[in-house]
């Protein structure tokens, strides 16, 4: 925190806080201490507490998605999804869209490539969170446009929630999927639109129930294949946890306009860490072939859509290290487990205990 010692807890320090014109017994929140009108003074926790935005998700059927919808609607926004008709009668996916209503969630129908549509939904809201897929990245141009047509967003979190695409080094095809998502910041920026960029690492649920095997359906018992020497350190998120801190971070004053990477002490390893953290929970020691660089290298170059696209990204996170060769510099970025400290995530740990 950025103020004085604080020697309260956080609800004493709120209570206090809200009756600073009554007591002078609780620490000054952080900016401009000196004023006299502290009544008008709020910790970042109250200026967030002091409103509730209204989110839209767009693509929040998405696999991402889903939890970012569950994770506001849980936090008390009133949420609303933007969802295709087509959506609401397939099987599967209108079974989502049941439990959002459900959970109190609005739809509201459109489509990314309907312009009246999206900016008849975005009018409604103060905040847009857009989950759409990698297919779809280069189009948010169009939620660009809405947004700017609509006029009333105080925040846009676009599609990103992987590594940080400015500071990374994939090699094609990945680089030019990281590009679109690079174009659509410097769009967002070049509007003067705000803005909050998440990137979270690795989905737990893609990466850690095979431990990273190519074709395996659950975490190898006797031999393991390791991309490089297996010493970067790489970041796993579970992905409630990836939804919580994204909505934490909607009407928080630290996020706005940088970028919130999600990545908390317990999970942060290396692959060689995790395979260790592997071994000893079922007791056992695996056989490792370690790949060295330039053969990854020759693989992407030699396979075809879409295992080139995996393994560019695995080639960018494994083995040069792009989710931890750089230090968050306060001028671009914040990091959601220093700023919320009181969410509860689940450690890598916790998560291979699901597959022993
Ligand atoms: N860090 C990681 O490990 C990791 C892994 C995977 C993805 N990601 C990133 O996470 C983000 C989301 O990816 P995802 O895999 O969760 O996406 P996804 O499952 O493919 O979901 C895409 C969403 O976009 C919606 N959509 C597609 N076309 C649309 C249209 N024309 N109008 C409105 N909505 C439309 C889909 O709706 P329908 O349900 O109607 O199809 C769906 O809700 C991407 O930026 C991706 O790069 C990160």
């Amino acid at each position: 925190m950025n103020g004085k010692t604080v020697t309260s807890s956080k609800s004493t320090i709120r209570k206090g806080c809200a009756s600073l014109t009554e007591s002078t017994t609780t620490s000054l929140p952080p900016t401009n201490q000196a004023s006299s009108s502290l009544e008008k003074q709020l910790w970042p926790e109250e200026q967030m507490a002091a409103q509730i935005s209204k989110i839209l998700v767009i693509g929040g059927t998405g696999y991402i998605g889903k939890f970012v919808v569950d994770a506001s609607a849980k936090a008390g926004h009133p949420t609303s999804v933007l969802v295709r008709e087509s959506t609401v009668a397939d099987p599967v996916k209108g079974k989502l869209v049941q439990s959002f209503k459900n959970s109190g969630v609005t739809l509201v129908y459109g489509d990314l490539y309907d312009h009246d549509s999206l900016v008849k939904a975005i009018k409604q809201v103060d905040v847009v969170i857009s989950t759409v897929g990698n297919m779809q990245i280069a189009d948010q141009t169009k939620i660009i446009a809405a947004i700017k047509e609509a006029g009333n967003v105080k925040r846009f979190f676009p599609s990103e929630f992987g590594v940080d695409v400015d500071r990374q080094n994939a090699v094609e095809p990945a680089s030019s999927t990281f590009a679109g998502k690079v174009q659509i910041r410097r769009a967002i920026e070049a509007e003067g639109i705000p803005f909050t960029y998440v990137a979270p690492g690795c989905f737990a649920g893609y990466f850690l129930p095979t431990l990273v095997q190519a074709g395996a359906t659950a975490p190898p018992r006797d031999k393991v294949t390791i991309l490089g020497d297996g010493t970067p350190k790489v970041i796993y998120n579970e992905e409630h946890d990836i939804g919580t801190y994204t909505i934490k971070a909607v009407d928080d004053p630290r996020t706005l306009n940088k970028i919130l990477y999600i990545k908390p002490p317990k999970n942060t390893l290396s692959f060689n860490e995790l395979v260790s953290l592997w071994e000893k929970k079922i007791g056992k020691s695996l056989e490792k072939t370690y790949v060295p660089e330039e053969q990854v290298l020759k693989l992407i170059q030699e396979s075809g859509f879409p295992i080139n696209i995996f393994l560019a990204i695995n080639h960018s996170i494994f083995v040069k290290g792009d989710l931890d060769n750089f230090a968050i510099e306060p001028s671009f970025g914040v990091e959601a487990s220093e700023l919320y400290p009181d969410v509860k995530y689940t450690t890598v740990e916790e998560y291979l205990d699901r597959f022993v």
